[in-house]
């Protein structure tokens, strides 16, 4: 049951009604402590499901959207308002984090920062790999926050933050080449990708750091050994060693970790076999459920770049899944099993077996969901792949499906045969409160042939698409969907360049988010200084550096909330439940952030700023 869903109707009374009559704020039930009054009011399968034992972590309810949590409202108080009142900042090219008025961003996590209890931090001198392997990697990317039982999660959990690439200039002098790297420089460049795990809490001073020495700090690198489980194992092998490129992230109900490989090869070290590469790793954060890390074959191996779930009323599941190709396709992994609230270990396998679908967006508004089973679909022995035909004519080519293990290992070439919708680049994809579906696409410049959902030809400025599933079930074969946003800017004065953006123009949409109070918020990735379309006009001189914007998702307003500095691109947004303190990443800056704010000499870092209000009210409101 989606037992907290705000105004979703449980027995005939919304979830508020009934807490209301149980005269316990919401904060307490998901916290727990109230027992029998709420197995009075919910029953008990509902109360577990609300539990705060060590077997449950606060998941959000539906979707991805994050803990239903409504915070603090005193006796008499209507509590916090959420609504969008933020004054929005003007685009500038600054090197240096921008926020609005009465906000504050801070550093918190940089590349080389320790990481394992015990690490030597980076703080100008190479380390060996045996030390890099504990410090924090590059590129933060994805980044999701879990609870800690009996820990406030509004003011401490465990951060588990993505790295998809090296900041190579911390690690060693020029630059790295994987054909004439020595052992010791493989090691440690494969150190600096995969996922850093941290205990983080908010100090008395107001600050938040990470909690040095925790036992659950870990790092998951490129040198991790992986299990792998699903259709595919039995090819891939047993074990892999390393995950990387490791781009976004998502997280289960059962309060796993999945870090999203945005590569098909050990580019770090090819003398790695390739079918290693290319899938989503769960990890747990708590470090309790056995088998883990494991890579996840069922989910299918492409250019993963994220994933989000949408939890049914019944417990089905499903997990949303961008291929952040040129072009790619839009997934879903359902699992077989049924998500169980109440054990947390009977979860561990519920990503191994279930049916993994593309989705086909037809051009009168509906769409299906193609189901990617060895025997349907075309997948067969000497299937005909008519190639990525969206960037211009392409020979075909004969693919071979005889098995389960041949469609995951060579999905986007599945998708195609199954004759799934190639979309220009999908990246994040969120699932809001309302259960409706959105999915960046980047942007395409090569796109040579249009379809309703893809509808600009040299798509240079990308935009976003949204869909909500028949009946709202994570289970449903079709679906309904339109073209949400179309980036670009009036200025630029053509019709494929100028979009359809209500307020603050951008490109290149890229992390996306839907908060549990239902408000859009767009990270953007536009590669700088780059191209505009416009001759003499760069992508900075016409939207600024990478932004995050507020886009509000009825009236489509876009307002800009943050432009990070020189050279970087914004990532992984979070936030904890009462959204007064939101983490988002800053990676691959160029300039001389953040030593000019952490008041050292060392090279450009790519790091996790922490963005509060000086009044401590939630951020955007
Ligand atoms: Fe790693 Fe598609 O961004
Ligand atoms: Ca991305
Ligand atoms: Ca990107």
């Amino acid at each position: 049951m989606s037992h907290s869903k705000q105004g979703e109707s449980i027995k005939g009374e919304t979830f508020d009604e009934v807490i209301a009559r149980a005269s316990v704020s919401r904060r307490m039930v998901l916290r727990g402590g109230l027992g029998a009054s709420l197995t009075a009011v919910f029953g008990s399968s509902v109360l577990a499901a609300c539990s705060d034992d060590s077997t449950l972590v606060h998941t959000p309810p539906g979707s991805d959207a994050g803990p239903d949590v409504q915070v603090d409202a005193g006796a008499g108080d209507a509590g916090p308002n959420y609504s969008i009142q933020f004054k929005p900042i003007a685009r500038n090219v600054l090197d240096q984090v921008t926020v609005p008025e009465g906000y504050t961003a801070e550093v918190m996590f940089s590349a080389g920062d320790a990481v394992v209890a015990g690490a030597v931090a980076y703080t100008g001198t190479f380390l060996t790999s045996a030390e890099t392997e504990k410090i924090a990697g590059g590129g933060h990317d994805g980044m999701k926050l879990f609870e800690l039982p009996g820990v406030d999660p509004n003011k401490g959990g465990l951060l588990a933050v993505n790295h998809e690439a090296a900041d190579f200039k911390i690690l060693m002098s020029g630059t790295y080449d994987a054909s004439t790297a020595t052992p010791e420089q493989k090691k440690i460049a494969l150190s600096a990708v995969g996922v850093s795990v941290i205990e983080i809490e908010r100090k008395n001073d107001g600050k938040w750091a990470v909690k040095a020495g925790s036992p659950y700090n870990k790092r998951y690198t490129g040198n991790t050994v992986y299990k792998v489980r699903g259709p595919a194992a039995s090819v891939v092998g047993e074990t892999v060693i390393g995950t990387l490129n490791n781009c976004s992230s998502g997280m289960t109900p059962w309060g796993t970790y999945l870090t999203c490989e945005e590569t098909r090869n050990n580019y770090l070290d090819p003398t790695q076999p390739d079918n290693g590469y290319g899938w989503v790793v769960e990890i747990d954060p708590r470090g309790e459920l056995a088998d883990l890390p494991v890579k996840r074959t069922a989910l299918g191996r492409f250019d993963h770049e994220n994933s989000a779930y949408l939890l049914g009323g019944d417990n089905s599941l499903a997990f949303y899944l961008g291929d952040d190709s040129t072009p790619g396709c839009i997934y879903k992994f359902v699992p077989s099993g049924k998500f169980d609230p109440q054990n947390r270990a009977a979860n561990a396998n519920l990503l191994d077996s279930g049916t993994l679908y593309v989705a086909k967006f037809n051009a009168d508004g509906t769409g299906q969901w193609l189901e990617l089973v060895q025997g349907k679909n075309g997948l067969v022995a000497g299937a005909t792949d008519p190639g990525d035909e969206t960037q211009g004519p392409k020979p075909d080519t004969t693919v071979n499906f005889n098995t389960q293990a041949d469609v995951l290992i060579n999905t986007q070439a599945a998708a195609r045969v199954a004759g799934a919708t190639l979309m220009d680049r999908p990246e994040w994809i969120t699932v809001a409160p309302d259960k409706s579906v959105y999915c960046t696409l980047s942007n395409n410049s090569g796109r040579a042939v249009t379809d309703k959902a893809n509808p600009r030809t040299k798509n240079m400025h990308g935009h976003i698409a949204k869909w909500r599933e028949t009946g709202d079930a994570p289970t449903a074969l079709t679906f309904t969907w339109e073209v949400f946003l179309l980036a670009g800017d009036p200025s630029l004065a053509s019709e494929s360049l100028t979009g359809n953006i209500n307020g603050d123009t951008f490109s290149s949409p890229d992390g996306i988010h839907v908060d549990p109070q239902g408000r859009l918020w767009v990270e953007t990735d536009m590669s700088l200084p780059g191209n505009s379309g416009v001759e003499g006009k760069n992508m900075t001189d016409v939207f600024g550096n990478n932004g995050l914007y507020n886009v509000d998702p009825t009236t489509k307003k876009s307002q800009r909330f943050l432009v990070g500095p020189t050279g970087c691109e914004i990532t992984g947004i979070t936030h904890t439940p009462d959204l007064r303190t939101f983490f988002v990443n800053i990676q691959h800056p160029t300039g001389t952030w953040p030593s000019s704010v952490q008041g050292n000499s060392l090279p450009p870092r790519s790091s996790t700023i922490v963005i509060r209000r000086t009044d401590g009210q939630p951020v955007g409101a």
